[in-house]
């Protein structure tokens, strides 16, 4: 502590928001959020209690993917304001003590990059090995398309090139080729660039693919593709020490270790556990804390500087590709039925509150887990006040709506013309009319004023971030209950899965004589433990934070 370690590795203890500024407030009036919007809003996001802020793209692009196709690294597409705009929401957001990542998707660029228009032009292009080519398609593709509703293979040809590219995403996304030691430099570059431009850290988009030599002509036993993403962190760290990389790397939670960098934890510092969110889902479905109990054994410990991320819902499809058919056909029926809430046969896309129509105390069952969860919570846009999703929108975007902050025109998003806002809104029972920021600051029952409790207690918690954590016996399957102790003190949560109230057991380990006090409830109240036995009553969904009190640990304010 006295060292400031906490504050050094200051993701362990961070709460991360994700949004997009296109979605965020619209400034100027012409239906696309900005710049000058968000650095409006920067209040109200410290004011929630957030920590770090999580940008997605926002780079100059033709908006294929969402600006996840890249046509200039070092620019704020001008929809969105200049780069002196995004110079001046920097220095609100650090004014307000608040942290910046931005999303560094550098796995492929669009193709109408520069790079990419030079690399097609002629084999001899300074460029041409930006990219990876092959004059045949493999026979045997070693990859499926990410998105198989547009691609129906990894390898396109190019007219101008003469040759097949490789794209594990849409066509117009041509990857980069990582182990071409240029293209690494010019990656190197754009992350120095944002660095001294006052960034904390990246959001790295798509990372296995990134390092993966599949079509290169190099193989693993020439070039170890950890090393080449130790050597990017290396470099961050010589420009800035607390830099952050936030990683995409949605495997099973056995090849996640090294992308921590293995025991020696020197590639990424936080990694999003997409094994452990699908078992909540599971567990959710079925009302049943056992699938959430097994990915949480199955965690691996992370290293001194490591840590999960926690997320309930990013911005793309709720995947689910973790599960088995079975399991996915079950989260499907709980949460998603109709096959236009259904993506890629893998995912969901809608978000919480109308999957789980609306129960509020479901929903912040869900919020409590992503919150006590060892790890560090991410939130998405919206969430806060409980915002649905529209299923007009085509695919992944249905849960990328406006930012709902009022009940009046655009939901106060924008005052253009409603046809020219840049997507539609949400409508119905979770559109703006009933959901949105106003209200919700008024009404000391809402989710939004609920969420600034629970993060203002979870800031002040640690032991959750940094802590040891371990499983508690209960004596009921709906029960998900564990602890994490940091520094002498230890905190617990319990989590009551059913919809049904019951009386439950639980193993705190506790020595006689101690006690637990209620981190949440309004009185702060005291229960004592019976040789390490805690009897606890909980309501439907309900859930509990608990800090364990003996004569080494500290109270509670
Ligand atoms: C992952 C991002 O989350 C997704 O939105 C994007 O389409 C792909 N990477 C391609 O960049
Ligand atoms: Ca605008």
């Amino acid at each position: 502590m006295s060292t400031g370690r906490t504050a050094d590795l200051w993701w362990k203890n961070a709460i991360v928001y994700c949004l997009d500024v296109e979605t965020f407030l619209d400034s100027n009036g012409d239906g696309i959020g900005d710049f000058n919007g968000l650095t409006e809003r920067v209040d109200y996001l410290a004011g929630l209690g957030v920590t770090c802020l999580w940008l997605m793209p926002f780079f100059p692009s033709p908006n294929r993917d969402d600006g996840y196709d890249v046509t200039d690294f070092y620019g704020v597409d001008e929809r969105l304001g200049s780069l002196g705009d995004f110079v001046v929401f920097m220095r609100a957001a650090k004014d307000r003590g608040l942290r910046v990542i931005v999303d560094m998707v550098v796995n492929h660029t669009s193709d109408r990059h520069p790079w990419f228009r030079s690399a097609r032009s002629s084999r001899k292009s300074p460029y041409r090995d930006y990219y990876v080519w092959r004059d045949e398609p493999a026979e045997q593709p070693d990859a499926e398309p990410v998105f198989p509703d547009a691609e129906n293979s990894i390898w396109s040809y190019d007219e101008r090139a003469g040759q097949y590219y490789l794209h594990h995403f849409y066509a117009h996304q041509p990857d980069l080729n990582f182990v071409n030691p240029a293209v690494r430099e010019e990656i190197a570059k754009i992350a120095g660039y944002w660095l001294e431009l006052g960034v904390d850290g990246f959001r790295v988009d798509a990372v296995p693919f990134l390092i993966e030599m599949g079509g290169t002509g190099v193989t693993e036993m020439d070039l170890d593709p950890h090393a080449m993403l130790r050597d990017l962190k290396a470099f961050m760290t010589r420009r800035r020490g607390d830099a952050l990389l936030l990683g995409e790397v949605n495997l099973p939670h056995k090849d996640l270790k090294t992308f921590f960098g293995g025991s020696r934890g020197d590639e990424i510092q936080l990694l999003f556990d997409f094994p452990l969110m699908q078992a909540m889902y599971l567990a959710l479905a079925r009302r049943d804390a056992r699938p959430l109990r097994t990915s949480f054994k199955r965690m691996p410990d992370v290293t001194d500087e490591g840590q999960w991320a926690r997320f309930v819902r990013n911005h793309d499809e709720l995947t689910l590709d973790k599960l088995t058919d079975a399991q996915r056909q079950e989260v499907f029926d709980a949460f998603g039925p109709d096959g236009s809430m259904q993506l890629y046969g893998r995912g969901l896309r809608r978000r919480l509150p109308p999957m789980f129509d609306g129960d509020e105390a479901r929903i912040r069952l869900a919020y409590s887990l992503l919150f006590t969860l060892p790890g560090t919570p991410t939130l998405f846009y919206g969430e806060e006040i409980g915002m649905g999703e529209n299923l007009d929108i085509d695919g992944r975007v249905s849960v990328r709506t406006p930012m709902q902050w009022t009940d009046g025109r655009n939901a106060g998003f924008s005052t253009a013309r409603p046809s020219r806002l840049r997507r539609p809104l949400v409508e119905g029972r979770f559109g703006p009319l009933a959901v949105n920021v106003a209200a919700a600051e008024r009404d000391s029952d809402s989710l939004l004023n609920w969420m600034e409790r629970a993060i203002r207690r979870r800031r002040e918690t640690p032991e959750f971030g940094w802590g040891e954590w371990s499983l508690l016996d209960t004596d009921h399957n709906a029960v998900f209950a564990h602890r994490c102790e940091w520094e002498g003190r230890t905190v617990l949560a319990v989590h009551n899965l059913s919809d049904g109230p019951l009386e439950v057991e639980v193993d705190v380990g506790g020595g006689d004589g101690a006690s637990v006090q209620d981190l949440l409830d309004a009185d702060g109240s005291v229960q004592s433990l019976e040789r390490g036995m805690l009897q606890l009553t909980l309501e439907g969904y309900g859930h509990r934070w608990l800090r364990l009190q003996g004569e080494d640990q500290r109270p509670t304010p």
